[in-house]
């Protein structure tokens, strides 16, 4: 059984077993806003912030990258709009550490700021290397971001798409500046289950890092919505397989979530995130999406079905570090 929160490590900041990630808000090239998604505006993104908020998905993850700061811009306008919600929220950001950035320490403290002004916070819960892609070393990093906490512009710190052996670099890194790495955000979903066959996961626990989900429910494809007769819109290339195969996993959600009064394949196959002791951050536009992907709580699939799961699982084939040039 998963417990009822996390606390990130070195901090009293406590995260809920479920997100909410927040890069199709303001995106316009993958996630189509101002584009081909019509349905997705700044109306329904509060409303998709509110139903989060207001089902326990607390934990909010942007970047400076995602639409080029305006999904931290409208972050910032809604914790300012509301701030009752705003109190509950948990706010994680990411700096982007391109391999031109050889001033690193200089660059992420000048990120970070650029962040929290847009954000209109003094301080985020989580600050994360989005990838590991810079050219400084990983002791370099950990040093920057030592010194945005020392600053008080960050609670806690985490990397993205790293490696075991990477995240080990980093861990040790920084409890040689003092600090903790809280978290590694990696894809992580029955369309790309590789990161718990590979031992990621199990290095994860013994590091004491938290690993987040993101594409949980493979940018769309495990709600069920999408098929092989009617795939996904835009240029969503993370858990991009063949919708032959994806309908088949599709089709084993629907059967568990039949057993556990009508489930939906989201809900299932966040729930199955969950299980595995993985914090998914499902991206939300609108209020039935956030609604129906809270649904992911209180509740816990049984040992045979998430051996099920298992076994229809794809293990996901493609490296994420020549992917994140290609994504936010
Ligand atoms: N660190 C990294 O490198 C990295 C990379 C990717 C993502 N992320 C983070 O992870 C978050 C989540 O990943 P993601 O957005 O790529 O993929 P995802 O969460 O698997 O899929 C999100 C998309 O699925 C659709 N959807 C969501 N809930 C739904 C529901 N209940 N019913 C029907 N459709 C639903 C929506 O798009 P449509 O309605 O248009 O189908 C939504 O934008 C991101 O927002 C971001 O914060 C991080």
């Amino acid at each position: 059984m998963p417990p009822d929160s996390y606390t990130l490590a070195g901090t009293d900041v406590s995260v809920p077993l479920l997100g909410v990630g927040t890069w199709a808000w303001g995106d316009r090239s993958t996630w189509g806003m101002g584009g081909y998604d019509a349905g997705l505006t700044r109306e329904s993104i509060r409303e998709a912030w509110e139903a989060s908020i207001d089902a326990g998905a607390t934990f909010f993850d942007t970047a400076e990258v995602y639409g080029k700061g305006e999904s931290e811009r409208i972050i910032g306008s809604l914790l300012a709009a509301d701030p009752v919600r705003a109190a509950s929220a948990v706010i994680a950001t990411k700096f982007m550490p391109s391999p031109w950035k050889l001033n690193v320490r200089g660059a992420l403290l000048a990120s970070v700021r650029a962040s929290l002004d847009r954000l209109g916070l003094p301080s985020v819960a989580l600050y994360q290397i989005h990838g590991p892609i810079s050219l400084r070393s990983q002791g370099a990093l950990a040093e920057a971001l030592a010194a945005a906490h020392q600053a008080g512009l960050v609670k806690a710190v985490g990397v993205s798409n790293y490696s075991a052996r990477e995240m080990r670099s980093m861990s040790a890194a920084l409890r040689r500046n003092g600090m903790e790495l809280v978290t590694n955000q990696i894809e992580f979903s029955l369309l790309r289950r590789g990161p718990e066959t590979s031992g990621l996961l199990a290095a994860c626990r013994d590091l004491g890092v938290l690993p987040l989900a993101y594409s949980p429910i493979g940018q769309g494809r495990l709600t069920g919505k999408y098929s092989a007769a009617n795939p996904p819109p835009g240029k969503r290339t993370f858990s991009d397989h063949p919708m032959a195969l994806v309908d088949a996993v599709v089709a084993e959600l629907r059967r568990i979530g039949d057993r556990y009064g009508g489930k939906t394949p989201s809900q299932v196959a966040l729930n199955w995130v969950i299980a595995k002791g993985v914090l998914p951050i499902p991206g939300a536009k609108n209020r039935p999406q956030a609604e129906e992907n809270a649904g992911a709580l209180g509740w816990s699939i049984d040992d045979e079905d998430l051996a099920r799961l298992d076994a229809a699982a794809l293990a996901g084939t493609r490296t994420l570090q020549g992917r994140i040039w290609q994504h936010g």
